[in-house]
């Protein structure tokens, strides 16, 4: 046999090695890449939990809020979103109302009881205008079939100007907060928003926001869905809708702003900068590939290196 074989065997099996170790390195660290400088941005901007408060607000001539909030997120009342006045709003809000809601939740919106038990048909008074648009937008309102234990997300039954007028209208007869959240994502972190979202949201959405199962027959849903709007995640936080947890002051205004952006973009379009994409299975599942991948080459290349001839 060729003297040389060997050797040159030897060194082939070397630099294939250590491309191999370069590759898993780089796979493994393609997820900690997010991971890097976790504070939250703007920290010094003022934020607040979705409030108005004395100094953060903006009154009409009347003296009803107009909007409110920080940097990270400004809370607007229906009509300064649509852009008609109260009044205007108010009125095509009672009579879609009448329509669409009324038979459930009474005429009043304050709740109707159904077989003694006050949670069947909810009173909607003090929910805040955001609540009442985040309900009717994602078209989990009207609700299709009122037994269901959880409404689902749809393609909303209503526009948004329609969804927009019966907030103002409910909110008439007893204001409640939040308002509608617009999101500065601009200026938000998407390294402060994955840590937070692996925090906050993970446990039930799972950490690439895929949804999961949770208890007696409800479920956390993904979050994989570009439908959902900035606005729409904001409420969700802000309000808890059904069995999500309200997360009220444990997140700042530009926590929420951080948390929306990391959504928007890295959840709802996985830009896989670590190479296969895996079905976006998350960064456990992807090392756990490389690993198997990586030993099994491995253990060939040192076999092939070792073998006597
Ligand atoms: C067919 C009956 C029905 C109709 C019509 C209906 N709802 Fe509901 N609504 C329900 C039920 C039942 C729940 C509780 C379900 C749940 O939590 O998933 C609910 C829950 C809600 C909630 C959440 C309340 C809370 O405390 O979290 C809001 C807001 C709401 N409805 C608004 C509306 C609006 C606005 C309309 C009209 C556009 C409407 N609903 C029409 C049955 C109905
Ligand atoms: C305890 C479990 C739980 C946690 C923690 C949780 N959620 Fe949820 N989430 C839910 C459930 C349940 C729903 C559905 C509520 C319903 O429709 O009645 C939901 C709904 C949502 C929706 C609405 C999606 C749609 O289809 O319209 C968004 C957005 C959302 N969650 C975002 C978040 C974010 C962001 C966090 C972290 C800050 C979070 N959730 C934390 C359980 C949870």
């Amino acid at each position: 046999m060729n003297a040389t074989f060997p050797s040159l065997r030897r060194s082939i099996a070397a630099m294939f090695v250590l491309c191999l170790g370069t590759f898993s390195i780089f796979t493994s660290s393609a997820h900690a890449e997010d991971e890097v400088g976790v504070t939250s941005s703007n920290v010094n901007t003022k934020s607040n939990i979705g409030q108005p408060s004395a100094t953060n607000t903006t009154r009409d001539a009347n003296g009803n809020i107009v909007q409110y909030g920080s940097d990270a997120i400004t809370y607007q009342s229906p009509s300064k979103v649509t852009g008609k006045t109260a009044a205007e709003l108010q009125a095509i809000g009672r009579a879609l109302y009448m329509e669409n809601c009324a038979s459930c939740h009474g005429l009043k919106a304050d709740g109707v009881l159904a077989k003694g038990n006050p949670e069947a048909y909810p009173s909607l008074l003090g929910l805040g205008p955001a609540v009442i648009d985040f309900w009717i937008s994602s078209g989990r309102m009207p609700a299709a079939d009122p037994t269901v234990i959880q409404a689902a997300r749809k393609p909303s039954r209503l526009s948004r100007a329609q969804s927009l007028a019966i907030s103002a209208w409910v909110s008439s007869l007893g204001d409640g907060y939040p308002y509608i959240p617009k999101v500065n994502s601009k200026d938000a972190s998407l390294s402060s928003g994955l840590s937070l979202f692996a925090l906050n949201c993970a446990a039930c959405h799972t950490i690439t926001g895929g949804g999961d199962a949770l208890a007696l027959g409800t479920y956390a849903p993904s979050l994989q869905n570009s439908a959902i709007t900035a606005t729409q995640i904001a409420v969700a936080i802000r309000s808890g809708p059904g069995n999500m947890p309200n997360f009220g002051s444990s997140l700042t205004d530009q926590q929420v702003a951080d948390i929306v952006k990391y959504v928007k973009s890295d959840i709802q379009n996985p830009n896989n900068i670590g190479g296969a994409g895996l079905g976006g299975l998350g960064p456990v599942a992807e090392g756990f590939v490389a690993l198997a991948l990586g030993i099994g080459i491995l253990a060939l290349a040192a076999f092939w290196v070792g073998d006597r001839q």
